[in-house]
């Protein structure tokens, strides 16, 4: 088993509580998808001919490309890996790049999977956020999407937020069940340090975000959830029976996953790397990277090599790699179990890290477990919806010394 990941890094305009890597401009972008193309052929031997189960296209805007650019890219993928008949084949979409006809194509090339970026069903909370599209249009898209062949749709949605009140934060809630979707992403807003938004609240500009107005939607979210039979499955991922994402779950299990495009990170089972975050330098990278190639290539070297350019090209890195010790690879599936519902599996630990690892775990959790900090049933240890919340600290008490 295994996932592909493509990062699209292009968006229209900068929203304002943006702090992910993204380009506000498609100057780049034509150029970035023929490099995009040249890394699929390069790194088809990543994940050793695992099956592809899951590929997800995320961003920025995924859904900025064309149905023609989107189909050449699954193309590639498809003749290159062996993807799975039954593949979850995601796309990150924002609703003010979305019609009928899109969705339609979208569809008819083998997206199944579509994860909308509503955010709120309220203009005002959209305006506050810097939203390219109004309520009405965020519920257009998803009667599109139903038409258009869809049935296993997701939409994003942030709490917390300034403009919101509880009633409006529950409406939204309302408004997410009456379309009885299968998945819910659901974020409490975070200031990212320099985005648009936290500059404006430093300046007096826009409302100042409150924590507890989180903390009160958050407890409105699970309640509701429950209410509604929605598994709450991770932290700020919620879903019908079956039907969270299995893209997603693949990094919660260290399923191996490949990372291509500028900043994208990928996952061997032993190692990580990931991709430069910068559009011109991944161009740059890549082109030097595949000119390298085709003259290694003449001297048999392998084809691995041929991402890292000897420095006397005067070519940059096209990615950074750590090769993960048996501790890190320890904390690292500590910090992602306790965000998900399905815990530290003890059993599992024992038997794939050793039992130094899992009888380290256990002695650890004992003071969190009287504290009332985490849960324990049989052999999992896990988190509860009002524990999920101090993940992070939780975590930090278990990681390795
Ligand atoms: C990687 S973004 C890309 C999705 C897509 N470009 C969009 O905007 O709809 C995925 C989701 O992360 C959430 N998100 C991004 N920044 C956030 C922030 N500062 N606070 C809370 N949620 C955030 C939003 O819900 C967003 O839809
Ligand atoms: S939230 Fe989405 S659309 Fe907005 S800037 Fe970030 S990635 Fe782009």
């Amino acid at each position: 088993m295994a996932g592909v990941y493509i990062h699209i890094p292009f968006c229209k305009s900068k929203c304002g509580y943006c702090g992910f890597y993204s380009l506000p401009s498609l100057k780049l972008k034509d150029q970035s998808l023929e490099v995009l193309k040249e890394e699929i052929v390069q790194r088809k031997d990543y994940l050793r001919g695992e099956a592809v189960n899951t590929i997800y296209f995320g961003g920025g805007t995924p859904s900025l490309l064309s149905a023609k650019e989107i189909g050449e890219v699954l193309y590639l993928i498809n003749m290159h890996f062996p993807v799975a008949a039954d593949a979850e084949i995601t796309l990150e979409a924002n609703p003010d790049t979305l019609s009928l006809e899109y969705l339609k194509a979208l569809h008819n090339m083998g997206i199944n999977r579509l994860s909308i970026g509503i955010q709120s069903f309220f203009d005002s909370d959209l305006q506050y956020l810097g939203r390219k599209h109004d309520a009405h249009h965020a519920r257009l898209c998803l009667d599109w999407a139903k038409q258009a062949g869809f049935s296993n749709i997701s939409i994003d949605l942030i709490y917390g937020l300034p403009t919101s009140n509880t009633e409006q934060w529950s409406h939204n809630l309302d408004i997410f069940f009456s379309y009885g979707l299968p998945h819910l992403s659901a974020y409490a807003l975070t200031l990212e340090p320099n985005s648009i938004l936290t500059k404006q609240i430093e300046l007096g500009k826009a409302l100042p975000v409150i924590d507890d107005d989180a903390l009160r939607d958050y407890e409105i979210l699970c309640r509701r959830a429950k209410e509604n039979v929605y598994l709450h499955y991770e932290i700020s991922n919620f879903c019908q029976r079956g039907m969270h994402s299995k893209h997603n779950a693949s990094y919660w299990f260290s399923t191996p996953y490949l990372g291509l495009g500028p900043s994208a990170h990928s996952f061997d089972g032993n190692s990580r790397q990931w991709n430069i975050s910068s559009v011109e330098k991944y161009c740059d990278a890549m082109s030097a990277a595949s000119r390298h190639c085709e003259r290694s290539e003449a001297i048999q070297t392998t084809n691995l090599d041929c991402f890292v350019v000897p420095p006397r090209n005067d070519a940059k890195r096209v990615f950074e790699k750590e090769e993960l010790s048996p501790e890190q690879l320890y904390d690292e599936y500590i910090m992602l179990r306790l965000r998900t519902h399905w815990g530290i599996d003890l059993k599992y630990m024992k038997r794939e890290m050793g039992e130094r690892f899992s009888t380290y775990c256990e002695q650890h959790a004992q003071p969190l477990l009287a504290q009332g900090r985490l849960s324990q049933t049989r052999e999992f240890l896990y988190l509860n919806d009002q524990q999920m919340l101090f993940a992070d600290g939780v975590a930090e008490e278990l990681f390795w010394e």
